[in-house]
């Protein structure tokens, strides 16, 4: 139908469009939210940093009582560095920077030596830092290490 020189929609039809014309709109601001927290969410996830488990710098939690067997390590985080909690064969616990004194590669707990490797140059920690063989120049930061609970905490050595 025409009504001067301007197609008209019939009324019926405009009636039924109108849910149509909702759900479109719905579409298009959902998208749009979508777009905008796919935007917004990286940039929050960096200027706000993750929740860690640092507890003023000088302690972190190095791990949880029972998540060790005897005669393994495991790496933390230390702050912005790796650290490194071992469990004795006796079952004492020590911790340590798994960061390698030589040229800065992460060591490891070796469970065949009963000392502290790193596979870069194949240097050698004793349990208590000592750098023992191959290049490591100094010792390895020890730290302190206490069980609360259900946590095993890794404190820097006031001494050190
Ligand atoms: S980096 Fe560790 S021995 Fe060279």
């Amino acid at each position: 139908m025409l009504e001067g020189g301007r197609q008209s929609m019939d009324p019926d039809r405009r009636l039924a469009s109108a849910p149509r014309r909702r759900l479109v709109q719905a579409l298009l601001g959902g998208g749009f939210l979508a777009t905008a927290v796919a935007c917004i969410y990286p940039v929050l996830r960096y200027l706000i940093p993750p929740k860690t488990s640092d507890l003023g710098g000088d302690t972190v939690v190095a791990g949880r009582v029972g998540e060790l067997k005897p005669n393994t390590g495991k790496i933390f985080r230390f702050g912005n560095r790796p650290g490194l909690l071992v469990r004795t064969p006796s079952g004492e616990y020590r911790a340590m920077s798994a960061t390698c004194t030589h040229l800065s590669c992460t060591v490891q707990y070796r469970d065949d030596l009963h000392q502290v490797w790193c596979a870069c140059h194949n240097g050698l920690y004793a349990l208590d830092g000592r750098n023992v063989s191959g290049p490591p120049p100094r010792p390895l930061e020890n730290f302190e290490v206490q069980v609360k609970g259900e946590e095993i905490f890794a404190r820097r050595r006031r001494d050190a």
